[in-house]
């Protein structure tokens, strides 16, 4: 049976040019970075240009990447990071971050900015929702399960402004922007003065990269309290021998992937539109969760009334389509996603909810076995 996968958004396959690049690191380049000898100061090198390679596509310094083993720990160090230094101060987010977000600013005093029906931030409640006491904003770029992009050059205009009053009013509590870019970079670029941001998370899992392989932008005068602590090792940030071949190959995924990001752009745009349009015909019923134009080009999120997600993805699997429920991101699918909850979805249509998401696999014939199995299953 031929299988065709639709859950990019979830984990991708590592890339050849990926795996290549690591795999002396494994074996014959195993050294310490730390060690003196020649041989290990190799290794040293090979991190030393890792984090210029990335630091070129973030458009930052090197000294501001910090090397973490995925997202999650990403996110983590940048919120803890930050609000564990100012006791009583609070953290705003968005309702419909991932996890490792909600639940770590949820630790703290935590406001939670509503989006509208379409998945997008409403910048004017975000800014409604700052006070004297708001020391950390987090808004992701791309959102994991229904793909909307956020307006953050918006949200960091606002942030600058804050800052200015704040100055005026003789208030020295900060304001940083964080935003947790994970799903972003096979699509858009993820330049960080663009953006507006002081923090920046990225994950080589979603890229072609490494799973647990990760970065966390930290600009330049930004402080935070570490949370591994040790060695000293990323400056600090986050100790430990450094994971040289995942170093190695996000580095190599991300440079990868902002090369290509263009040309998959518009070959994914492509498909997208053939999925949207066989839909329309195919089953009229079908809503299309999120919206349209401010939205990466591999994700389609749908809810089918009256239909039971779960059933629904088994029925796909059977004839080898693999698609998710929700998101795949968090370990218990039970509950009714957050995300869906935030733009008004019902339980119920929660549970009528799929999202696909394409990646450098997915072809026509790919989109076109996708829509024949829900229509013979529908
Ligand atoms: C937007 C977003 N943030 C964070 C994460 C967490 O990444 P990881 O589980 O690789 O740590 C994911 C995916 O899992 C994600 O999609």
């Amino acid at each position: 049976m031929n299988t065709h996968y639709f859950d990019y958004a979830a984990a991708s396959p590592m890339s050849p040019a990926v795996m290549a690049a690591m795999q002396p690191y494994f074996s014959d380049k195993f050294y310490n970075p730390s060690a003196l000898y020649l041989a290990a100061q190799e290794v040293k090198q090979a991190i030393h240009d890792s984090r210029a390679l990335v630091a070129r596509h973030l458009g930052a310094k090197p000294s501001e990447v910090i090397f973490t083993a995925g997202g999650t720990e990403a996110n983590n160090l940048a919120i803890n990071g930050v609000l564990s230094q100012f006791p009583g101060k609070s953290v705003l987010t968005s309702s419909i971050e991932h996890d490792s977000v909600l639940v770590t600013a949820a630790l703290y005093n935590h406001t939670v900015a509503p989006v509208n029906s379409e998945g997008l931030i409403d910048t004017q409640e975000l800014e409604r929702l700052i006070n004297d006491d708001t020391v950390l904003i987090s808004v992701m770029y791309v959102n994991n399960e229904i793909g909307t992009i956020q307006p953050l050059a918006r949200i960091a205009k606002i942030v600058s402004l804050v800052r200015i009053d704040r100055t005026k009013r003789g208030i020295d509590t900060p304001l940083y922007l964080h935003t947790d870019a994970c799903q972003a970079p096979n699509y858009l670029q993820v330049l960080v003065h663009t953006l507006g941001v002081d923090m920046m998370t990225l994950n080589g899992g979603k890229i072609y990269g490494p799973k647990q392989s990760g970065v966390l932008y930290l600009k330049t005068g930004v402080q935070l309290r570490p949370e591994i602590t040790g060695g000293g090792q990323e400056r600090n940030m986050r100790s430990g021998t450094e994971n040289v071949p995942a170093i190695v190959g996000f580095a190599t995924a991300l440079d990868e992937t902002q090369m290509s990001r263009e040309a998959e752009t518009k070959r994914l745009r492509k498909l997208q539109q053939q999925l949207f349009i066989g839909l329309a015909e195919k089953l009229p019923t079908a809503q299309i969760n999120g919206n349209k134009k401010y939205r990466v080009p591999n994700n389609i999120h749908l809810t089918i009334p009256g239909s039971d997600n779960e059933r629904l993805m088994m029925a796909l699997d059977e004839k080898g389509l693999m698609v998710a429920t929700g998101s795949a991101c968090s370990a218990s699918s039970d509950e009714p996603s957050h995300v869906l909850q935030a733009i008004g979805l019902s339980d119920e249509q929660a549970r009528s909810s799929l999202r696909m998401t394409l990646g450098r696999q997915s072809d026509p014939v790919a989109i076109a076995a996708l829509l024949d199995g829900l229509t013979s299953i529908l």
